[in-house]
C-alpha cells in the first residue's frame, strides 16, 4: 500500500478541515503553508491561532533564510511537531519575489544551508521534508532538490509535477516523479491531478512513486483517502458516497467548527468547504445561495437540515 498524505492547502487545510480528514487516518495530515517571517513577529496568542495543530500534524513552512527557519522549526519542534516541510514550490508571485516558495529551486545551495541548518537545530528526531515543482523559469530542477533531500536525509520528497509557471493550470506530469523515484534512495511523494482512486492508482503504478499528496481532489471530498484504501484492497471503491453523507459531513464540518472557533468568526472560512460537500446535489444551488448570504451559525445548520430531510425524503420515493 503506498502512503497517503493530505496537502498543505492555504486556506483549506486548517485546524478543522484537518480534524475532519484525520477521521479518514491519511498517513500524514499537513498545515497550511506557514512563514517564518510572520512566525518571528508573531506574539505567542498569535502562533498559537497561526499553529494550531492536532498531535501529529505535520507544518509547512517557508522562508529562505536558513538561520531564521532553523530558529522558527525549533519553536515548532517544541510543539511537539514531528514533521517539518520546506515549501520549495508555491508559484504566487508574492511568495516567489521575496525569493520563497518555488523562487528556492533556482538555488539548490540555499535549500542546502536550510536543510542542514534545520537539522543542526532539531537533531535526528524530527522529520525534515521538501515539497518541490519540476521546473522553475523554464528549467528542470528537479533532480538536483531530490540529491540535496537525499544528503540532507530527508525522510521523503514531494513532486508536484506542475512548472511554476504553469501555477495550477494544464496538466500535471508525472513523468519526474518516475524519474526521482529511480535517481534517489528516499521515498518519493507524488503529487497532482488526483481526484479519483482509480487516478492514484494508475499514476502511483506508474510513477513507482512511494506515496501520493491528495490536494484538490479532497476539496469537499475527504472520502477520497477511504476510496483509494478500498481501490488497492478489492480493485474498486466499495463504499459509495452518497448525497447523505455529503451533507451530513457539510453540517459536521459545521459543527465542529463552531466547537473549534468559539466566538470567533469563521462562518466565511466555512462557506466554500460547505460548497465543495454539496456540488452536484439537487436543490443544493439555492442552499448554497442562501449560505453565502448569512453569517449566522443557527441559520446554516437550519439550511442544512432542511436539505437533509428533502434528499432523506426523495431518496424514499
Ligand atoms: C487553495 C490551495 C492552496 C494551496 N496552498 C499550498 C500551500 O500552502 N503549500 C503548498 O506547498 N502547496 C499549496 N498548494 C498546492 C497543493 O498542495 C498541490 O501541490 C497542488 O494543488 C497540486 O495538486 P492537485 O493538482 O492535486 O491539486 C495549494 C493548492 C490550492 C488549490
Amino acid at each position: 500500500m503506498i502512503k497517503i498524505y493530505t496537502a498543505p492547502m492555504a486556506g483549506v487545510t486548517d485546524y478543522t478541515y484537518r480534524g475532519i480528514l484525520r477521521g479518514f487516518s491519511p498517513d500524514l495530515v499537513y498545515t497550511e503553508m506557514v512563514s517564518v517571517n510572520a512566525m518571528e513577529h508573531a506574539s505567542a496568542k498569535t502562533l498559537r491561532t497561526v499553529l494550531r495543530i492536532h498531535p501529529g500534524d505535520a507544518v509547512q513552512i517557508f522562508g529562505h533564510d536558513p538561520a531564521l527557519i532553523a530558529r522558527c522549526a525549533k519553536e515548532i519542534r517544541a510543539m511537539g511537531v514531528r514533521d517539518i516541510d520546506l515549501n520549495c514550490g508555491c508559484p504566487m508571485k508574492k511568495i516567489v519575489n521575496a525569493g520563497n516558495g518555488a523562487a528556492l529551486l533556482e538555488k539548490p545551495e540555499l535549500i542546502r544551508a536550510i536543510l542542514l541548518e534545520m537539522r543542526d537545530a532539531l537533531g535526528a528526531d524530527c522529520n525534515l521534508s521538501i515539497k518541490i515543482r519540476s521546473a522553475y523559469k523554464g528549467e528542470k530542477k528537479y533532480l538536483a532538490a531530490g540529491k540535496i533531500a537525499e544528503e540532507a536525509k530527508c525522510s521523503h520528497i514531494t513532486i508536484h509535477g506542475r512548472t511554476r509557471e504553469q501555477m495550477y493550470t494544464g496538466l500535471a506530469s508525472w513523468e519526474p516523479v518516475r524519474e526521482l523515484k529511480q535517481e534517489i534512495s528516499i521515498p518519493v511523494i507524488g503529487n497532482g491531478d488526483l481526484y479519483t482512486a482509480e487516478g492514484v492508482f494508475q499514476k502511483a503504478e506508474e510513477s513507482g512513486a512511494d506515496g501520493v499528496m491528495l490536494a484538490r481532489g479532497i476539496l469537499g471530498y475527504p472520502w477520497l483517502i477511504r476510496d483509494i484504501r478500498e481501490y488497492y484492497a478489492h480493485g474498486r471503491v466499495t463504499t459509495p458516497v452518497t448525497d447523505a453523507d455529503r451533507i451530513g459531513m457539510a453540517l459536521f464540518h459545521t459543527r465542529q467548527a463552531q466547537k473549534d472557533n468559539g466566538d470567533r468568526t469563521f462562518v466565511f472560512e466555512l462557506r466554500k468547504h460547505l460548497c465543495w460537500y454539496l456540488k452536484g446535489i439537487k436543490n443544493s444551488a439555492f442552499v448554497k445561495n442562501r449560505i453565502n448570504q448569512t453569517e449566522d451559525y443557527e441559520e446554516i445548520t437550519g439550511i442544512l437540515e432542511i436539505l437533509k430531510q428533502e434528499t432523506k425524503a426523495d431518496a424514499g420515493t
